[in-house]
């Protein structure tokens, strides 16, 4: 008998706070939700996109693997943080083959880091739209060292890593899928993680702008371990509304939480401003997708929409995806959405490396 291999990958983020793993089901057409879970890590195995505690992010892959009985060992995982640089240049028209030599020395100047200590990719976009003579182009950096310490970390949790994206790429992967036919030509995904928020502006569809702040979410629950005294992981249950103390009444929590968010919310602000004065193209964003655990922050799509006036949304990532009723609970799977945006989006990517 023929039957179709499911050759679709583990898509596996590993956030500086959560791990987050999804399968899917690859069925032709649609896709559907096979499995799905999320572990704490502990607060400092990440910093700074650096991996600092190896064996504890390995535990909590393992672990997490084995608790929902994944299978599949081929994975898609994604690097985010400062070892990535993502930078839209323009050159003037030229072959391929000119390309690549011209790129290489283009990205000495673009790039902070030695040119031999990173893995270089790029993307023409066509030719630019004030000047046909030029072409723009999206350069991606990557540092080897960062992809390296991912690779081991990942073949220690027992996979074997066929992919490694990055987030933000991850993420757009995610919102092409999902929000297929969405009629508005210039969005904004922005991702507010623990540690990061990464804000990535398509115009139909491509990167032209995009910027990190080096501050996310964690940043609310480190306000609320100064104000109330609590231990990280108190604090972190506070933020979520699943902390019972005498400590913290509701009320002066949520003006903590709204305090500490607004410093992010100024932050996405300001990129934002900067796009719209800096923008050659006089392109405005017309919709702003969150995603990631800070748009879970009480308020924040509000927040984020009075400060940019701009529409804010949070992003399903399983809006074109099915998910079985009979294996989910699909209050749940609701409610943690926008931290799987990235993991979804690895999980779609297609299995199509040699096999080893
Ligand atoms: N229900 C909730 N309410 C408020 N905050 C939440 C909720 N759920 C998760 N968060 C916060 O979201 C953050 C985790 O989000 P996410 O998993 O997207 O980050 P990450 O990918 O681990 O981090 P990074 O991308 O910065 O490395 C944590 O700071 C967590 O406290
Ligand atoms: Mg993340």
């Amino acid at each position: 008998m023929l039957f179709r291999k499911n050759k679709t990958l583990l898509g596996l983020n590993i956030g500086s706070g959560y791990i987050k793993m999804v399968e899917l089901k690859d069925s032709g057409s649609v896709h559907t939700l096979n499995n799905f879970g999320i572990a704490a890590l502990p607060a400092d195995a990440i910093v700074d996109g650096t991996i600092m505690d190896s064996a504890a992010i390995v535990n909590a892959i393992v672990n997490l693997a084995a608790n929902l009985k994944i299978k599949k060992k081929r994975i898609s995982t994604s690097i985010s943080g400062h070892s990535v640089i993502v930078k839209k240049i323009t050159l003037p028209l030229m072959d391929e083959n000119t390309i690549e030599e011209t790129i290489q020395q283009e990205a000495t100047q673009h790039i902070p880091y030695d040119i031999n200590d990173v893995n270089l990719d790029f993307q023409i976009l066509g030719s630019n739209q004030d000047n046909p003579d030029n072409m723009d182009i999206v350069l991606v950096a990557v540092k080897k060292e960062t992809i390296n310490d991912y690779l081991l970390l990942v073949e220690e949790a027992g996979f074997v890593p066929v992919v490694v994206d990055v987030d933000t790429f991850a993420l757009e992967n995610s919102y092409e899928y999902n929000y297929e036919g969405e009629d508005k030509t210039v969005i904004a995904l922005i991702d507010i993680g623990a540690n990061l928020t990464c804000i990535n502006i398509l115009h139909d569809g491509v990167t032209c702008f995009s910027r990190n702040i080096t501050s996310g979410s964690r940043l609310i629950t480190e306000q609320l371990q100064k104000k109330f005294s609590l231990n990280y992981e108190n604090a972190e249950l506070l933020k979520m509304g699943c902390l019972e103390s005498k400590k913290t009444d509701g009320s002066t929590a949520f003006s903590a939480i709204k305090e500490a968010a607004f410093s992010i919310v100024n932050e996405i602000s300001k990129a934002i401003d900067f796009f719209h004065t800096s923008s050659m193209t006089e392109s405005r964003v017309e919709k702003i997708i969150l995603s990631g655990g800070g748009a879970k922050t009480p308020n924040i799509t509000q927040l984020i929409a009075k400060s940019t006036g701009i529409e804010t949304e949070i992003i399903n990532p399983f809006r074109n995806i099915i998910i079985p009723e009979k294996n989910f609970d699909l209050d749940y799977i609701r409610d943690i959405a926008p931290l799987a945006a990235v993991a979804t989006g690895l999980a779609l990517r297609k299995d199509e490396a040699v096999r080893r």
